[in-house]
């Protein structure tokens, strides 16, 4: 009967792969095995493997439907301006001099991957270079929405899979190499996938090598307090660059330390010198977002507004974001004791030493393969584990496969 209708005029339509990362859950999801363990999104799992709605986030929301004088109209182009003056607070600090001086403008974007996109779109159109450095590994969607966006994508060495820990010679040396004026990804904390952060000493090194060449540093991030606990530590490296009052972007992402992933909530800021500069930044995002998608949503935004703005409900966040943090960190000790107590060949020391959402294993994609065929245990194919998708519960499942895969696959 297809032949009623004709040919496709997609006939020539190739099916696309999968993403590599959300295709792991889609092969999860296929598979019949009731002890299969998903550790490839990097979404927080409690204890007993199910996702996670913060108390406060429940309360905020439940206020909100509540309140009937809260009508859906559209939001500006820019989003909340409540929303985006309490984001640029929470990266920025409550006394940064550039908040004060008016030098930051802030954006309300689709979650940290929209605020990345709205952020390359502005640099292509107005900035006078191209090239955007992003570390060697990075998260997957890094070079597509750049490129995508009209940026030229090169990499710096991050990464050095002999000590499973920083290249800092390979990154200081790529940095130096790279033509001045360039873009500069840095993941503001808890690096994805490697979990591997410079140590405050080693960005002081990074900061001034990069303003001695005029780099412009667009900061990622997407896990701030969900990698030590605290918001302000992990705002650092943020804090580092706009205090010596140059110039940065900085996308920030609700999803995980909120735990806010499917509202799509976060916000662009860019860091200017002056007020005056800031303010035309400002009308030129407007031009980037309004052809793209308008202007953004409204209830995510608010919950995230009425959690900030409200110093008890702003503590109880900091606890439960807390409580995420430390399971994940104890999650890290129990697998690392796991595989010390199965005589699991190779030094597994990176496992505690990694910090944030993800353990780079050093697993190679062979390893992987054999875990999910004789394990039903499913992550990105470089090794890449979510520590917050694992419990006391699953550790054990865990070790057991990393053991054979290391004792039987090269
Ligand atoms: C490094 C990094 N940046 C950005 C994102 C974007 O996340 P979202 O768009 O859900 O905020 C993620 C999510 O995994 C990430 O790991």
């Amino acid at each position: 009967m297809a032949s009623d209708h004709g040919d496709s005029v997609f006939a020539n339509v190739v099916r696309a792969p999968e993403d590599p990362i959300l295709g792991v859950t889609v092969a999860y999801n296929k598979d019949p095995s009731p002890k299969k363990l998903n550790l490839g999104v990097g979404a927080y799992r409690t204890e007993e493997g199910k996702p996670l709605v913060l108390n406060v986030v429940r309360r905020a929301e439940q206020m909100l439907v509540n309140d009937t004088s809260r009508v859906k109209e559209y939001l500006p182009i820019v989003g909340l301006a409540e929303f985006n003056k309490l984001s640029a607070k929470l990266i920025f600090g409550v006394d940064s001099p550039a908040i004060q001086e008016n030098r930051v403008t802030t954006v309300q974007c689709l979650s940290g991957t929209g605020s990345l996109r709205v952020g390359a779109e502005f640099l292509a159109r107005h900035y006078h270079e191209h090239t955007i450095y992003i570390p060697q590994p990075t998260w997957g969607n890094h070079p597509k929405v750049f490129t995508i966006a009209g940026l030229s994508v090169k990499t710096y060495r991050y990464y050095s899979p002999e000590t499973r820990g920083l290249d800092f010679q390979g990154l200081l040396d790529d940095l130096n190499a790279a033509p001045s004026g360039a873009i500069v990804l840095l993941h503001a904390c808890a690096h994805n996938p490697t979990g591997v952060d410079p140590t405050p000493e080693q960005w002081e090194q990074i900061r001034q090598l990069m303003r001695s060449k005029g780099l412009l540093p667009f900061f990622d991030s997407a896990y701030q307090g969900f990698a030590s606990g605290s918001l302000d530590e992990d705002a650092q490296s943020v804090r580092m660059f706009v205090s010596d009052g140059g110039e940065c972007l900085v996308a920030q992402s609700y999803a995980k330390n909120m735990g806010m992933y499917g509202e799509r909530v976060g916000a662009l800021s860019i860091v200017c010198k002056s007020a005056d500069v800031a303010v035309r930044v400002e009308s030129q995002l407007k031009l980037v977002i309004r052809p793209m998608y308008s202007n953004p949503p409204i209830h995510g935004a608010s919950i995230v507004a009425a959690i900030l703005k409200d110093s008890h409900m702003y503590h109880e966040w900091t606890v439960e974001l807390k409580a995420m943090a430390d399971r994940i960190i104890s999650m890290r000790q129990k697998l690392f004791d796991a595989l010390q107590a199965r005589g699991t060949p190779g030094d597994w020391s990176h496992i505690i030493k990694q910090i944030g959402m993800f353990t780079f294993t050093g697993l190679n994609a062979q390893q992987v393969a054999f875990m999910t065929k004789e394990y039903h245990i499913y992550m990105t194919s470089d090794g890449r584990i979510s520590m917050a998708g694992l419990s006391s519960q699953t550790v054990p499942l865990l070790a057991d496969a990393i053991h054979a895969a290391v004792s039987t696959v090269v």
